[in-house]
């Protein structure tokens, strides 16, 4: 684990990741373990477009996801009574510079790192995957993963407030979340927050 806790303003807490690296699970156990509602930018694209990513992929293309990836933080950053919640990311959101700023706005960066290796694994054993996530290069799923995960990781790198791995299918989700509310209960956005509970 590592941290590089910097001043943020935002209530909530942003996970960031690769596809495979536990997002939505851990983000879940978080948001039960801290009291905080669970948001999920996938989820609200779909809940928006009626459609799923596979099919906006198809149908309109990226960088039409990418542009809704956009629209959905900024209505997140511009509800002032949004309650503090845990915001599950996709994988790609963090390749806008715009989308960068929006998310530190938002709240503390949680980056969940996972190796290719098990990235690789968990996509192909996940039969939503197959699916609904659309492929985003013409590579194989391998190559795609390696590439991906190198292009990206500088990036979740420099983002991150907190980083935690998330590789060990030994380990429960959920003692990967009480770790990192261990870690998190150090914070001032943890301070902010139990305030923020308590009044
Ligand atoms: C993407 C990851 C997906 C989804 C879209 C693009 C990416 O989310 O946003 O298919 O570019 O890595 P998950 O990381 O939740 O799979």
């Amino acid at each position: 684990m590592f941290t590089n806790y910097r001043a943020r303003t935002g209530r909530n807490l942003i996970l960031i990741g690769y596809r495979g690296s536990g997002k939505t699970t851990i983000g879940k156990d978080l948001a039960r373990n801290l009291g905080l509602n669970f948001l999920d930018t996938d989820t609200a694209i779909q809940e928006t477009t009626r459609q799923s990513i596979r099919d906006i992929f198809v149908n309109q293309g990226e960088p039409a996801f990418r542009e809704m990836e956009t629209a959905t933080l900024t209505t997140f950053a511009s509800q002032m009574d949004l309650e503090p919640s845990v915001i599950a990311t996709g994988g790609g959101i963090v390749m806008r510079p715009e989308n960068r700023e929006l998310l530190k706005r938002l709240g503390l960066v949680v980056w969940i790192e996972v190796t290719p290796q098990i990235a690789i694994q968990r996509i192909s054993q996940d039969l939503y995957t197959a699916e609904q996530r659309p492929a985003l290069t013409d590579h194989s799923l391998a190559d795609e993963v390696h590439k991906m995960i190198a292009e990206r990781t500088p990036i979740y790198r420099e983002l991150a407030d907190v980083q935690i791995s998330n590789n060990d299918d030994e380990t429960d989700p959920d003692m990967v979340a009480d770790c990192l509310i261990s870690e998190l209960r150090n914070t001032d956005w943890y301070s902010n927050l139990v305030k923020l509970i308590d009044t």
